[in-house]
């Protein structure tokens, strides 16, 4: 009797899809499954389903994933089994089992079981003009299907068990071929756009700095904090609190100034004198906003007229008390910090007597960097640059220009970069490039996106080098 069984098994077959796009890298299809049971309501996999008595697996794979997604899949690598996963959960007999059991009439309720399932998995890709078919909304079988960037599709699978699986797809030399075939559709769409255009701007967050060696804030490339934070058990939050300079101005210095060695003492790498060389020889040239306060595109030679640091830059100081003494402005650091000492033990500086001071009124100066809640900021430089930045996308407007936009390393927490990036994408009607590893997918603007799956400085030597190519081919 089925009511008695606490165990079945359970038998289905999948194909992993994948499709090389242009705005969002690699993707994967998945399947949101229509579920009874609201704990589950966010179950996300792959499309899978039994085969019939006598079917190939192959056949079945591909008719499920039809039948669940109307995407038709061309299963690769020969047919070779990609995976067998095995999971067990406890949930309602599956009605394909129910309504095929001759002991029981079709309405009665279907009993909860343990089933013992395997998944048999073959990796499989299929045509864009196919594929579009499942852009938007479900089908009978599934609640919603979506092309999921493949980084992104880890975090949506239920069972670890399947979780594992997926992980062993990075270094598939079928999902390595496809991942290529994908940087390199998205890196000559980006070049195209660069060669075609006669302005470039480019706006860039802490990812772009990852390939110099500076860790980003975030993700898998975050970068590690001066010593000094750990041994005061504080944040990246509490240390970029202005009142530090006031309460304690010798660990403030001592924070700052390992930050500022840090900064100053990365060469940029290539990627930068890439686009500021490019950009050089353009009708309307190029203009950088950054939330980086590396000041590494002042490093390599991009001038203040062209460059909005909407945080600040490392390389500058104030005075901490503004409101009395505004006529100090904002000052090149120079060699203010050279004389520092830190205490190795404590990690705070030896004496308050080297710190950096107000050339005006003598109070202790600090960086001019917009720090959390920040009131006390100089922002004089801050706001020239946005104006010079206003003036030209006006000017750019004006003249009708082709502009290409350039996003790098810009997160989506903090997202400041990420809306002037789009913001100025839209404006031109120009499809907006992102050069992010981890989060590349462009959506939802009016021209269709780049997302280049890469980091900053692969992606920016393969478009230079697709650019070349481009200019050769003119001559
Ligand atoms: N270098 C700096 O000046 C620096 C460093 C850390 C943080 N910050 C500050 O902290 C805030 C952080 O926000 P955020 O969005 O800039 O950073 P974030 O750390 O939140 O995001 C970094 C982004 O860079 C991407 N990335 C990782 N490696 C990359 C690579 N090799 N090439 C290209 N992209 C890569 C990540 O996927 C992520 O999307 C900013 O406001 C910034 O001022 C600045
Ligand atoms: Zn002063």
């Amino acid at each position: 009797m089925v009511e008695n069984l606490d165990a079945v098994d359970d038998r289905s077959v999948g194909c992993i899809t994948m499709l090389p796009t242009v705005d969002r890298g690699l993707c994967v299809l998945m399947i949101k499954q229509r579920v009874s049971n609201s704990a589950q309501s966010n179950y996300w996999c792959f499309p899978k389903g039994h085969p019939e008595i006598s079917e190939a697996d192959t056949v079945a794979a591909s008719r499920e994933t039809q039948e669940e997604t109307g995407v038709t899949p061309a299963i690769v690598n020969d047919g070779t089994i990609f995976s067998d996963v095995g999971y067990t959960f406890i949930g309602r007999l599956h009605k394909d089992r129910w309504s095929k059991h001759p002991d029981f009439p079709e309405k009665s309720k279907r009993p909860t079981v343990v089933t013992h399932k395997t998944v048999r998995y073959y990796l499989a890709t299929c045509s864009l003009e196919i594929s579009r078919a499942a852009q938007t909304g479900g089908t009978e079988e599934a609640e919603a299907v979506e092309w999921v960037p493949w980084g992104e599709v880890g975090s949506r699978i239920c069972h670890n068990e399947e979780k594992h699986a997926y992980a062993a797809l990075s270094t598939h030399p079928v999902a390595l071929k496809l991942k290529n075939q994908s940087d390199e559709l998205a890196i000559s769409a980006a070049a195209f756009a660069i060669y075609s255009a006669d302005a470039l701007l480019v706006c860039s967050g802490a990812g772009l700095g990852v390939d110099s060696g500076l860790g980003s804030f975030r993700g898998k490339s975050a970068g590690s904090e001066p010593a000094v934070l750990a041994k005061r058990n504080l944040t990246y939050e509490d240390a970029s609190d202005p009142v530090q300079f006031e309460d304690d101005p010798k660990f403030a210095w001592a924070y700052w100034k390992a930050k500022y060695d840090t900064y100053t003492g990365t060469c940029p790498h290539k990627g930068y004198t890439i686009l500021k060389d490019y950009g050089a020889g353009l009708q309307h040239g190029m203009f950088s906003v950054t939330s980086n306060i590396d000041s590494q595109w002042g490093a390599v030679g991009v001038p203040d007229g062209r460059l909005w640091e909407v945080h600040g830059d490392i390389t500058r100081l104030q005075c901490t008390n503004i409101d009395r003494c505004d006529k100090s402005g904002i000052w090149p650091v120079g060699t203010a910090l050279d004389s520092l000492e830190v205490d190795p033990d404590s990690c705070i500086l030896t004496t308050d007597s080297d710190m950096p001071r107000c050339h005006m009124c003598g109070a202790l100066a600090r960086p001019n960097i917009l720090l959390f809640g920040d009131w006390g900021f100089e922002s004089s430089r801050c706001d020239n640059a946005e104006k010079n930045y206003k003036n030209w996308k006006q000017m750019l407007i004006e003249s009708n220009a082709k502009v290409a936009v350039l996003e790098i390393g810009a997160g989506s927490t903090i997202h400041t970069i990420r809306m002037e990036a789009q913001h100025a994408a839209d404006t031109f009607a120009t499809p907006l490039i992102r050069i992010n590893p981890e989060e590349p997918a462009v959506l939802g603007l009016k021209c269709q996106g780049v997302g280049i799956e890469l980091g900053a400085l692969e992606a920016l030597e393969r478009i230079s080098a697709a650019i070349q190519m481009m200019q050769q081919q003119k001559k």
